[in-house]
């Protein structure tokens, strides 16, 4: 079990409903009912850096919150995040600031491909990585990853197939990946970016994940295997997920080819995206300055929770299966040992057992039977979550 002692606090509850929260306050419209403890949308219960809160509130404390413009000391903020936890140097020219990563990815398609072409996922995986291909007139090619022992793996030999048909243009990877949890290893990452190079197709690296990885797991962005860089990359990243300030809409893309850059530019300048907000900007850029001691204990405490979940399911919840994520705060349960299909567990989940995960077909058929659980919430709250579980299913045994 991850040592848990820390100066900051991420046991207090700090009640979210009635603060707009789409986790918390959506319940009901979600779920079909009120009585539903939330383990959804992936964002945290917990407070974001303290430094983060005093910077927003002393901007906020000057009244005029109109047009901004970004200043040096925002990019430059990122770039020295990147290379120091994350051993990548990137230019300040390559940077795209965004409104968030899943509106970056859609235009990204639009500038890359062209209606009809064909768009590579790796299922299951995030659901709006679906909709934004398909919504945009592309096709969705799956990959889908291959369960191990215990735990997920790329197809590789698929993958190939797949990249060499000249109708598939790009592959959108998810790393580390939403819902399975895996830290893609050097070799892993290697072997993709061999074989999308080989097949001239472009990759659509969400990142977005990064700075969530547990134990000796080392995050290695895809785009920093290239010499001197991977041209053929685009990479999402941010700060919303590590210090929770996913409200404030704001993320950068990193594309280091001058070319690829530009297409991607003019649909933010087609679509008029060419300002960003003002309170994400200084949040993130508060956070990447000073939030470094606070995120090294929140995943101490994470990592504490993932065990704790571990360790649950092993002893008291048996026939569910869980492997322990290797980042994310995401867990992937799977309850086929009980349930015929997805609709019985739904309805076991919200009526019987009263707690609000994500269907796991939302993520692709693969998903059937599974769910997702976010367990970055204060401790007691996932106990309370798990025992719901526990006591509904010795009812239905
Ligand atoms: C893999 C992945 N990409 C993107 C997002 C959302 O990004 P944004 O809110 O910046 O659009 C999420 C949120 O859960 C995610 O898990």
């Amino acid at each position: 079990m991850a040592n848990n002692k820390t100066v900051f606090d991420f046991d207090t509850i700090i009640p979210r409903q009635g603060t707009g929260s789409s986790k918390w306050d959506a319940v009901e419209k979600v779920f079909g009912s009120r009585d539903v403890l939330p383990l959804w949308v992936a964002d945290m219960d917990f407070a974001t850096p303290a430094a983060v809160t005093a910077r927003l509130v002393e901007r906020a404390q000057h009244p005029i919150y109109a047009y901004n413009t970004q200043e040096a000391p925002l990019y430059q903020s990122f770039i020295d995040w990147v290379k120091h936890r994350h051993h990548w140097e990137i230019e300040k020219d390559w940077i795209l600031l965004a409104p968030g990563v899943v509106p970056s990815i859609i235009l990204s398609i639009l500038a890359l491909s062209a209606p009809g072409d064909g768009v590579i996922i790796q299922p299951p995986v995030y659901p709006p990585f679906f909709a934004s291909i398909k919504d945009n007139d592309r096709r969705i090619v799956e990959n889908p990853l291959l369960v191990k022992d215990d735990h997920y793996e790329i197809d590789f030999a698929d993958l190939e197939q797949k990249l060499a048909d000249p109708h598939n243009k790009l592959l959108l990877f998810c790393s580390p990946h939403n819902p399975v949890g895996r830290v893609w290893r050097q070799e892993e990452l290697e072997k993709i970016y061999e074989l999308c190079q080989k097949y001239q197709v472009d990759i659509l690296a969400d990142e977005i994940h990064n700075d969530l990885v547990y134990g000796e797991q080392q995050h290695t962005v895809l785009a920093s295997l290239g010499t001197p860089v991977a041209k053929e990359t685009v990479t999402f990243m941010a700060a919303s997920k590590t210090f929770n300030i996913a409200g404030l809409n704001f993320s950068f893309i990193v594309v280091p080819c001058k070319r690829r850059r530009a297409r991607i530019s003019s649909w933010f300048g087609k679509l008029h995206i060419n300002r960003n907000n003002l309170f994400g900007a200084v949040a993130t850029e508060t956070a990447y300055r000073e939030g470094e001691a606070w995120l090294d204990s929140l995943l101490q405490y994470l990592e504490g929770n993932a065990d704790t979940l571990i360790e649950f399911v092993r002893n008291r919840l048996p026939g569910i299966k869980v492997v322990k994520p290797e980042g994310t705060f995401l867990a992937w349960l799977d309850f086929r040992a009980y349930f015929a299909n997805a609709k019985e567990l739904e309805n076991f989940l919200v009526h019987k057992a009263r707690v609000g995960l994500n269907p796991g077909r939302n993520f692709g058929s693969q998903g059937e039977g599974f769910a997702r659980l976010n367990f970055a919430t204060q401790r007691s709250v996932l106990l309370a979550g798990l025992t719901r579980i526990e006591k509904a299913l010795q009812e239905i045994k």
